[in-house]
């Protein structure tokens, strides 16, 4: 075979594998390799997260967190109990930094996550809360908490990263107390297509929702990537 017919292969061949790699551990940021690389990846991106997401607290606040603390409030009014929230996958306390902000939201905040990097970088930004914030180093499909603990349940931009979201919202309204609220995200947008089975349709999500008990459930337009989506225990 001539010289440049092999070298074409081999050059072809590392093309291949290059796309591959960058398609595995970037664009899908390991989904596809199990949740142990999942979570090295968020460890080592940890420090630099913040940096890369730039939240911008008016948006946070307009569309997160207080309509969140307002829904919360009514619930343990409601209920007559604390209007505590857990935060699955809360990843940096991208939620826990943004709820405690909110001057009507007077509970606490569990953060829960499997990257222990993510969690350090979370713990230390909320330092200054003292008990009104607390993290937990867990996984999704396994929640450490009694069945109907949280006034609210959440869990951003995380459903397609678990290996199992299904098994991981079933905890989740499992630890929500009846009338408590779930909010959630659906993975949309253009680069939803690279997570083969792992976003979920709008129909779908809000079916999945329905059969685990939930009801009110309400899909959101949020950012290009996800759509918010909330539901009532
Ligand atoms: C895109 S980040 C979202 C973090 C945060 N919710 C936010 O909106 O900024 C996804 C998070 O899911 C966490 N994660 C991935 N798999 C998990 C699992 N099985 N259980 C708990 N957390 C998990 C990662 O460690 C990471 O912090």
């Amino acid at each position: 075979m001539p010289f440049i017919v092999v070298a074409l292969a081999v050059l072809l061949l590392l093309a291949g594998l290059g796309w591959l790699v960058h398609w595995l551990l970037i664009r899908t940021e390991g989904v596809f390799l199990g949740r142990r690389v999942v979570v090295w990846l968020y460890d080592l991106a940890a420090t630099r997260y913040d940096a890369i997401k730039r939240y911008d607290p008016d948006t946070e606040s307009a569309f997160v967190t207080w309509p969140l603390a307002r829904r919360v409030k009514q619930v343990a009014l409601e209920s007559g109990t604390t209007p505590d929230v857990l935060d699955v996958a809360t990843g940096t306390g991208r939620l826990p930094f943004f709820l405690l902000a909110e001057p009507t939201f007077a509970g606490r905040v569990v953060g829960l996550d499997a990257s222990a990097g993510m969690l350090a970088q979370a713990a230390a930004k909320l330092a200054g809360h003292g008990d009104r914030a607390a993290f937990v180093h867990a996984l999704a499909g396994d929640l450490p908490f009694a069945d109907d603990t949280f006034a609210a349940v959440t869990c951003l931009e995380a459903l397609e990263f678990l290996p199992d979201d299904a098994a991981a919202l079933r905890e989740m309204a499992r630890v929500l107390r009846p009338g408590g609220v779930l909010l959630t995200t659906r993975r949309q947008g253009p680069e939803s297509g690279y997570f083969l089975g792992r976003a979920r349709a709008r129909d779908d999500l809000e079916a999945l929702l329905a059969a685990l008990g939930l009801s009110d459930i309400r899909s959101q337009p949020w950012q290009v990537e996800y759509e918010l989506v909330w539901a009532v225990k």
